[in-house]
């Protein structure tokens, strides 16, 4: 597969920025010393699209997750992202101001443990306007209404808005870093378990939102689950990982249904006999 430049676009005028991908992992290789966290992984993911990374405890996801949207270097290999104005950059040699602006931009990450996308001192409307404020707004009553508007979008009630999120329950804390992820309109959002350690209503609920959600403003999203069902429900396509390396990949409703890898059909038959 051959990487776009930004000169290749302007060669191709009738090419849709919609048809091209947004993202494109090339042989993304993350070594902590001599082990390996993952391997020579590689995929194209397309705009609107949500990708499932699935696998066992300690089969890369995260080393993954984290090399693809800049958080980590990785050893080897280079991640292409699709700016707005349709260039082409590899991002993990992006200048550290520049990752910074994407990462508060046109780029989401949900994690796990809210505290870490959170801050959990300052109130939830205020959690909100930071990262309207990162990007310029600067007019109190605007920021406050727009924070009010995505708290509600997230069904967290107008009277909460004052109040801090270690104060709040854990899906509401989920709900809150979607709602902060998603304000300044990211076209590509990276979610690490973001259901984890919820209980299964609780997770039914933040699933059943966040699948509208990402469906309804057309985001492309990567979802590290561990979680089958997540990966059912939230993804177009998914990939499954062992020990570092992709052992399958597909549309998820395929791999699910007619595992191809003898450890994905192992992943699949002990997940439900659970
Ligand atoms: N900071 C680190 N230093 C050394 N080794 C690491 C580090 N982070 C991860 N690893 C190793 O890299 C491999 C992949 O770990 P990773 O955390 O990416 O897996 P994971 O699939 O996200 O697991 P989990 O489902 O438990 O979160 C494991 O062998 C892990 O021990
Ligand atoms: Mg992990």
């Amino acid at each position: 597969m051959t990487i776009v430049q930004p000169n290749d676009l302007q060669n191709t005028p009738s090419t849709a920025l919609q048809d091209l991908p947004l993202l494109e992992v090339r042989s993304i290789s993350k070594f902590y010393g001599a082990r390996r966290g993952c391997e020579n992984v590689s995929f194209d993911l397309y705009p609107g699209e949500v990708l499932a990374i699935v696998g066992e405890s300690g089969s890369g996801k995260s080393t993954l997750l984290n090399c693809i949207s800049t958080r980590m270097l990785p050893t080897s290999g280079l991640v292409n992202y699709r700016m707005r104005d349709g260039s082409v950059q590899d991002v993990c040699h992006m200048q550290e101001a520049d990752k910074r602006f994407l990462m508060r931009t046109d780029w989401g990450f949900v994690h796990q443990n809210s505290a870490d996308g959170l801050r959990m001192t300052v109130s939830a409307g205020a959690n909100v306007g930071e990262r309207l404020m990162a990007v310029g707004h600067r007019h109190y009553g605007s920021i406050r209404s727009t924070a009010t508007d995505w708290l509600e979008q997230v069904e967290i009630s107008e009277d909460r808005i004052d109040d801090q999120p270690r104060d709040f329950s854990g899906g509401m804390r989920q709900r809150l870093q979607i709602a902060r992820n998603l304000v300044t309109g990211p076209r590509l959002v990276f979610m690490d378990e973001p259901t984890g350690g919820l209980d299964v209503s609780v997770q039914a609920r933040l699933l059943d939102l966040l699948r509208n959600l990402v469906s309804n403003l057309g985001l492309a999203a990567i979802v590290v689950t561990h979680d089958l069902a997540v990966a059912r429900l939230l993804s177009h396509r998914m990939i499954v990982m062992k020990d570092g390396h992709v052992i399958e990949e597909g549309l998820t409703d395929r791999v699910l249904d007619d595992p191809q890898a003898p450890y994905t059909q192992l992943l699949i038959s002990s997940i439900l006999q659970v």
